[in-house]
């Protein structure tokens, strides 16, 4: 990164730890908080789809660059961010002049390899999830992130962790509302059933760089079926192994953190998975339960979390309550009862003969958690404010999580419990388990470049 930059973006940080006094300036002036010298210079890498979902916080910011390997999609994004350059391959766009910050919306396949090569060069990141699509990836993003957390602002696209909701599960569930917490549900519904990697059908258009799209991953010829939506193509890809991990990145990434936030979890012991599918060499199982085993911790006791996936579901606590009416859901049972949740309910059943709550000290209103706010605002915010780290997000809590995924993934091709050396990052028990903890690359590609 060039000294200019770095200079630029220490002004940015010490002018606004400096505090109110700039921040009560009229906004358009110079240093205002989103005066021309409070600005990020921000990288786009991954240009339409759901890049549109940032493009309303980008606005504030400095696009100086933006990256796609598709022709087609950039004009998108090259209306709204005229001045920026425009880039085709991710590695040379990193090395824009002057960059702060990347905000990073391409495949899945690319993210860790985005997020390390960002880190190593000093930028703030937002990456879209998931994080990361194997164990290795996982550790390698966290452990680049956590030797500079003090420096730079990470955040995971969950932002469905900004629904109050997230809150307050964590503080009712914390406050004892279940009791002693025993265990843990999780469970998507959303089934995307493949055959098999598309066979070839060319040619690839002159619009699209195929060889880039694939990046890192083996070689696949080019169907235009993993293009078929105009807005986003994320279903039409996230279930081949070499670009994504099904359901666990997809909406696993979103509807885990329900209980991610809850339990504080860090990492697995014991990994089992099952399902009623012969393992697919080419495609992620549609249907599919791993029940994840936490050591405890400070406030709770060993527990057990279970992720559903695809129809599998976990036992209703009542016969009146019929589970499947909630899409994408958590269930934390205690000692004395149960609450079920989706991103934005939550529904508390306490069960038994002393079923009365008498025994749940409900928080007052000031003691709420407050709003966290806009979610990628959060971010930007951290990237400017001298406390990075304080993202719901960063790229500890949501690589904790989603290596806890990737082991799921492994239990199943593996077709074994799995022992985990939280510390290693290595299978003890099952040898051969091992080399599904990551993936081979192609020739060329260095995913802690
Ligand atoms: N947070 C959420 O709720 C949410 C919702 C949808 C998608 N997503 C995530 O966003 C990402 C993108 O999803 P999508 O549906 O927009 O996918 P997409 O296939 O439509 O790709 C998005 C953009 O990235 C471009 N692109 C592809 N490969 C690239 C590369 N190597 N370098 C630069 N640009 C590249 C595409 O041309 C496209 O413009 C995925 O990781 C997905 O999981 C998150």
């Amino acid at each position: 990164m060039s000294t200019s930059s770095i200079k630029r973006r220490d002004f940015i940080r010490r002018s606004l730890v400096a505090g109110g006094g700039l921040t009560i300036l009229p906004t358009g002036t110079l240093f205002g908080a989103n005066g021309p010298n409070n600005r990020l210079n921000v990288a786009l890498i991954g240009a339409y789809g759901r890049a549109r979902a940032h493009y309303a916080t980008l606005h504030d910011e400095n696009v100086v660059a933006v990256c796609d390997v598709n022709a087609l999609k950039l004009p998108y994004a090259m209306k709204e961010f005229p001045k920026a350059k425009v880039y085709e391959d991710w590695r040379k766009c990193l090395d824009h002049p002057g960059l702060d910050a990347v905000l990073c919306c391409s495949p899945d396949h690319t993210h860790a390899f985005v997020a390390n090569w960002a880190l190593n060069r000093d930028l703030h990141v937002y990456m879209e999830k998931p994080l990361a699509i194997t164990v290795n990836e996982a550790r390698t993003v966290r452990e680049n992130y956590l030797g500079r957390k003090e420096k730079l602002a990470t955040q995971v696209g969950m932002q469905r962790h900004a629904q109050p909701n997230f809150n307050r599960l964590r503080e009712i569930i914390r406050d004892g509302v279940v009791g002693n917490l025993k265990e843990v549900f999780v469970w998507g519904n959303r089934q995307l059933p493949r055959p098999g990697y598309l066979p070839a059908a060319g040619p690839v258009p002159s619009t699209l760089n195929w060889d880039l799209w694939l990046g890192p991953s083996p070689e696949h010829p080019y169907n235009p079926g993993y293009f078929a939506k105009l807005h986003g193509n994320c279903l039409s890809w996230n279930m081949y192994w070499d670009f994504g991990i099904g359901q666990m990145g997809d909406m696993g990434s979103h509807t885990m953190d329900l209980a991610w936030n809850v339990i504080d979890a860090e990492l697995p012991e014991r990994i089992t998975s099952s399902s009623s599918e012969s393992i697919n060499a080419d495609v992620t199982p549609v249907e599919l339960t791993t029940a994840f085993v936490f050591p405890a911790n400070d406030w709770r006791g060993r527990i057990q979390c279970t992720w559903y996936q695809g129809g599998a579901m976990p036992k209703s606590p009542s016969q009146w309550i019929d589970l499947n009416n909630i899409g994408h859901g958590a269930m934390f049972k205690g000692d004395k009862g149960s609450v079920i949740a989706d991103f934005n309910r939550r529904l508390i059943i306490p069960e038994g003969n002393d079923a009365d709550l008498t025994y749940f000290n409900r928080r007052s209103e000031a003691d709420l958690t407050p709003d966290l706010g806009d979610f990628q605002k959060q971010w930007i915010s951290a990237c400017k404010n001298g406390n990075p780290a304080e993202t719901a997000c960063n790229f500890e809590y949501s690589a904790n999580m989603i290596e806890s995924m990737c082991l799921g993934l492994a239990s199943y091709r593996a077709g074994a419990e799995l022992e985990y050396d939280r510390k290693q990052g290595a299978v003890t028990n099952v040898a051969g388990a091992n080399e599904y903890l990551t993936k081979p690359y192609r020739n060329g590609w260095t995913m802690n470049g």
